[in-house]
């Protein structure tokens, strides 16, 4: 899967314009501030159709610009998404259509972002790998995406009946939160397992010896829908209480270790890049193997923030598929590994000359 053209209108610090993009993509050189984040944050937006720095609309759109509109084609499809200040809407079209819910506009167009911040993934909150999960689950599978709305929809409910201290009505919400919830413990539990090795061999192989392991953090019975009853139940005194439900996919966790300790608490800023590295290509693994398609690869800084030999396995590691568009920004040329060898993009002060 690749992007063959964008064209951008109001996004951020980007001058308005539109490109023809390389098949084998793109390696965006330029000083500190210039756009190169931003230019990949346009490429990784119609992904899911929002900013992948988790920035809400407002702030993607250019200081005092009426609105953004970014258009991509892959040659197959051309998903189009303008967002307008003064109605704070968005409108989507793939193909010139809107699509009925956004979730059909989804999976067009896969691309996975490594950003300095993913490294909270190996070193932040149950919140970041939650997201992990979600974001790659829903992508693979519209099953998930459709039970992770629908599971976040339920739990929104019982939650304000909680709060309202409404036990018969947190109750009402308690059938669909199992019947949803549990796909997405399970799925999340399947994924665990079958990756495990695998992310064993990624940390490996991007020149860690510690021996690297995942392990899902949660209520494991709750992948079945008949034990959430119960559980809730058990539950119920506590959550009026505290106003939250307190079991559930949205408090669970996935733990990484290196050599047999948490990565959070006890890898070094180095090897917690690693492991969150080698979730990101795991991640690129698994959208391929779900869509049949080589979803791109889009790296922020990350060859500057590694040493020479660790940037020579990333760059060998993700260079191997020749079917991968790979889009990266560095502030100089010097910080590439040399291996990857792709055209040379500069930008300055959002201008980008290809
Ligand atoms: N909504 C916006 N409208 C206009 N400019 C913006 C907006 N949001 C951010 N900017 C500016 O865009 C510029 C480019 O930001 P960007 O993050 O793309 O830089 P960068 O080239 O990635 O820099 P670095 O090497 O420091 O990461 C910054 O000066 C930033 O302040
Ligand atoms: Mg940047």
């Amino acid at each position: 899967m690749r992007l063959s053209r964008i064209e951008v209108r109001g996004f951020r610090n980007l001058a308005d314009g539109s490109w023809e993009l390389p098949a084998e993509g793109a390696a965006i050189l330029g000083p500190n501030g210039q756009g190169k984040t931003s230019l990949l944050e346009a490429i990784c937006y119609p992904v899911l159709f929002r900013s992948f720095r988790g920035s809400p609309d407002a702030a993607v759109a250019r200081f005092g610009s009426s609105g953004f509109q970014v258009v991509a084609d892959t040659g197959v499809d051309r998903l189009a998404v303008s967002w307008h200040r003064d109605e704070r809407r968005k409108l989507i079209t793939v193909n010139g259509t809107t699509p009925p819910r956004l979730a059909d506009a989804v999976g067009s167009w896969l691309a996975v972002a490594f950003r300095p911040d993913d490294v909270a993934l190996a070193a932040g909150s149950a919140a970041e790998r939650r997201l992990f999960f979600d974001r790659m689950l829903a992508l693979s599978d519209r099953g998930y995406l459709r039970a992770l709305g629908r599971y976040r929809s339920a739990l929104a409910q019982r939650n304000q009946a909680l709060r309202a201290r409404r036990a018969d009505m947190a109750e009402a919400f308690e059938a669909p939160l199992a019947e949803h919830g549990a796909p997405l413990v399970r799925a999340r539990q399947q994924w665990v397992e079958a990756h495990n090795a695998g992310f064993a061999e990624e940390v490996r192989a991007l020149g860690e010896s510690a021996d690297a392991a995942l392990a899902y953090a949660g209520r494991g019975e709750l992948a079945d829908p008949a034990a959430w009853k119960e559980s809730l139940a058990a539950h119920r005194p506590r959550d009026l209480a505290r106003g939250a439900t307190s079991v559930g996919p949205h408090r669970d966790d996935l733990v990484l270790t290196l050599g047999g300790k948490r990565a959070r608490e006890f890898g070094s800023s180095g090897q917690q890049r690693t492991a969150a590295i080698a979730l990101k290509l795991l991640e690129l693994d698994t959208l391929a193997e779900a869509t049949g398609e080589q979803p791109a690869l889009l790296l922020d800084d990350v060859f500057a923030e590694l040493d020479g030999e660790r940037q020579e396995r990333l760059a060998a590691r993700v260079g191997a598929v020749a079917a991968r568009q790979i889009f990266l920004t560095a502030p100089r040329a010097g910080e590439l590994p040399r291996t990857l060898g792709l055209p040379v993009w500069a930008i300055r002060d959002g201008v980008v000359a290809p």
